[in-house]
């Protein structure tokens, strides 16, 4: 049986305490421990990125040279000196690349995305809106990552998960999939991590 949700779990309350704006933080935190993704000086792209826990951290990690740009429906409130934030739907993928340009890059070199649709409670409908994003999310990034850039992906595993995995596999050329402890224990959440797109032109 899938335990109840909790509002205020150990994470969230740890969060608080750490001065952090979500309990999503310590996802991220677990996904860079084991990949190695976040290193002073990168140029970072996370979508979904509100109310903004990823960006705090990520904005630590990538000082003093790296910059992170944030994307949301949502405003998100100022971060630090290193973080640019707009707010741009992530099926737009025109305003995505206005975005990314104004910040002056011409490729990314990391993607990081825990995007999530809003949830009807219908499974099946909530994991296909999970992929429908994740498909965007994969276009920005086979077009705006760095040959050996890495995008980070958070999926609802469903019927539809396996297709999708499949795919990026013909796009990227390393796919990893891992279970953040962070994460609700009655969730289907799952963060999948590719690395070299293939056929991009980028540095
Ligand atoms: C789980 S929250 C992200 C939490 C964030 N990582 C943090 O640490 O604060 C998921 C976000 O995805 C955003 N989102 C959902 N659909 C979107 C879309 N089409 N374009 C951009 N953002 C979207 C939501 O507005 C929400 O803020």
């Amino acid at each position: 049986m899938p335990k109840p949700y909790v509002p205020n779990d150990k994470w969230s309350q740890r969060a608080a305490k750490e001065g952090y704006r979500a309990r999503s933080v310590y996802k991220l935190i677990e996904i860079d421990l084991r990949y190695h993704l976040l290193a002073p000086g990168k140029r970072v792209l996370d979508i979904g990125a509100a109310p903004g826990s990823w960006l705090q951290y990520a904005s630590e990690k990538i000082a003093p040279t790296g910059k992170v740009l944030g994307l949301d429906l949502k405003e998100i409130e100022p971060i630090a000196e290193n973080v640019v934030t707009r707010v741009v739907d992530v099926s737009d993928l025109d305003r995505v690349t206005e975005a990314i340009f104004s910040m002056e890059w011409d490729k990314v070199d990391l993607i990081l995305s825990d995007i999530a649709p809003n949830t009807s409670g219908v499974k099946d409908v909530d994991q296909w809106r999970s992929i429908e994003l994740n498909q965007h999310i994969a276009a920005i990034a086979w077009k705006h990552l760095r040959a050996r850039g890495t995008v980070v992906m958070k999926v609802f595993r469903g019927k539809d998960f396996d297709a999708f995995t499949h795919e990026l596999k013909t796009k990227f050329s390393r796919l990893k999939v891992m279970s953040a402890a962070a994460s609700r224990d009655r969730s289907r959440e799952v963060y999948v991590v590719c690395s070299g797109p293939i056929l991009a032109s980028g540095k």
